[in-house]
């Protein structure tokens, strides 16, 4: 089939550098949504996009093998814009209309419209109280017989209230001889993609019409107004699917999902959390409230608290974070670990069962199993110029307050005593103390006000 997406539209209203169908939704450009969509329908469909206003801004952004984009150079209306297209389509293949600003419009949806219109001619249309601004659908006796733009109803046609959603099969062969025969003489001196509804009519086709059971998913945006509407509704769509897979939500109503987030049974998220990129969470998960989690996995019966923060992590089975905890790129953590408030971790591997539980920074750091590292710990690891790695390897106790001026090692069993600077490798099972010793003044007074 040949799939038009008709994204040439400037969209003034969003008040934007970023042309109106990159617009974001889900943290996703508009008419990637559209493009998505599209290319769930079946492989080796000739996807057309049009594009007008920003188009080469539009065409960096969205490029990819399976699709050619087609320019508008002036937007003439969206029978026009089909028209510039009609070089490209394949003629014997039914052509299915798309729109770059209305991004929710799901497979399953359009799949029900193109069955029902066959070889025929298609129209999505929806019922709706709030008609205004919309295409009206003539009917008589049942059937359609054309659509009427708001601009150009009569009184009595803006009364009607099933509309236009623009989402139209064509028979191809059809078009070129219709679109050649619409004018602009309307209100608006454009030229209709809905005029030809009227002219396939006229040729004695029916109209095959599907009805749209959520406003939202034919819903666009032309201001930041709608876009932040079409936000909620994709956010509720997202929160229900993973509701129905057996998630518990705190409340549906306060989760963003900004990319993909796979769940496992009995996962808990709490209100407030904020999901980006890939994320999975392993069975059992617990998220507490207002966590980000960004590109980081998360296995199963791990428990994280409050605030805390996650990107392009993995992080293993029963471990406990948070709250307050920030775990920054290329973060490794082993089963059982805990990570407690303020403590900050970067490009490290922790193993199994080591603790880290307040106010610490740990970046590049090899980290064996079951070390207890004190609060206040902190890896020195950049001189100003370059990086190093320090490690700690298993069963070591650093004390609170020390410092590792890497590169360095401390060894198997080690012992740091709280309060040391560690510059030199710590050998097995030694006790390592670089702290100056305490000196005692026998009555010492406090220096009083002059
Ligand atoms: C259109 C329909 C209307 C329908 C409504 C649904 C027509 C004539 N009217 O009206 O029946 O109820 O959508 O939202 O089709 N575009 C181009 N090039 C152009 C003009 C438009 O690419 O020259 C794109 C726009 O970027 C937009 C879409 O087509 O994404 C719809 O255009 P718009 O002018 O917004 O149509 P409506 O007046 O909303
Ligand atoms: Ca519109």
């Amino acid at each position: 089939m040949n799939i038009v997406i008709l994204a040439a539209g400037q969209g003034k209203r969003m008040c934007s550098k970023l042309p109106k169908v990159l617009q974001p939704v889900g943290n996703m450009p508009m008419l990637s949504r559209v493009i998505q969509t599209a290319k769930t329908l079946g492989t080796d469909h000739n996807i057309l996009v049009v594009v007008g206003h920003g188009g080469q801004v539009v065409v960096e952004a969205c490029k990819d093998d399976d699709l050619k984009f087609v320019e508008q150079k002036e937007q003439k209306g969206t029978g026009h814009a089909v028209m510039q297209t009609l070089p490209h389509l394949r003629e014997n293949e039914p052509t299915l209309v798309l729109y770059g600003d209305v991004p929710l419009i799901q497979s399953q949806t359009l799949k029900k419209l193109l069955e029902k219109a066959g070889d025929g001619f298609g129209l999505l249309s929806l019922k709706t109280e709030n008609p205004t601004g919309y295409g009206r659908v003539i009917r008589q006796n049942g059937k359609v017989v054309g659509i009427v733009e708001q601009k150009d109803a009569s009184e009595e046609q803006k009364l009607i209230k099933e509309v236009n959603t623009g989402f139209m099969v064509l028979p191809t062969p059809y078009l070129n001889s219709w679109l050649s025969q619409i004018d602009c003489n309307n209100s608006q001196g454009e030229y209709y993609l809905t005029d030809l509804v009227g002219l396939a009519v006229r040729d004695g086709m029916e109209i095959q019409t599907v009805i749209a059971e959520d406003e939202m998913e034919v819903a666009g945006a032309n201001n930041k107004v709608q876009l932040s509407e079409l936000e909620r509704a994709l956010q509720e769509r997202l929160a229900l699917e993973l509701m129905n897979k057996g998630v518990r939500l705190a409340d549906p109503k306060r989760i963003d999902i900004r990319g993909n987030l796979h769940c496992e049974n009995d996962v808990f998220i709490d209100v407030g959390c904020v999901f980006e990129g890939n994320v999975s969470l392993g069975e059992g998960v617990s998220v507490g409230p207002y966590c980000v989690l960004k590109n980081v996995s998360i296995a199963s019966g791990t428990k994280i608290d409050a605030y805390s923060h996650f990107d392009d992590a993995t992080i293993g089975q029963n471990v406990k974070i948070g709250p307050f905890a920030r775990i920054r790129p290329g973060t490794i953590l082993s089963n059982n670990v805990h990570v407690g408030n303020f403590v900050e971790i970067k490009k490290s591997s922790i193993g199994t069962g080591s603790k880290i539980n307040h106010l610490s920074y740990i970046g590049d750091c090899d980290m064996g199993s079951s070390v207890n590292i004190g609060a206040g710990t902190i890896t020195c690891n950049y001189d100003g110029v370059n990086k190093y790695r320090t490690t700690i390897e298993d069963d070591c106790f650093i004390g609170s307050d020390s410092q590792f001026v890497a590169p360095v090692t401390v060894k198997k069993g080690a012992t740091v005593g709280a309060g040391s600077t560690i510059t030199k490798t710590v050998p097995e099972n030694t006790l390592a103390l670089s702290r100056g010793r305490q000196i005692v003044i026998e009555g010492w007074k406090r220096p009083t006000k002059k």
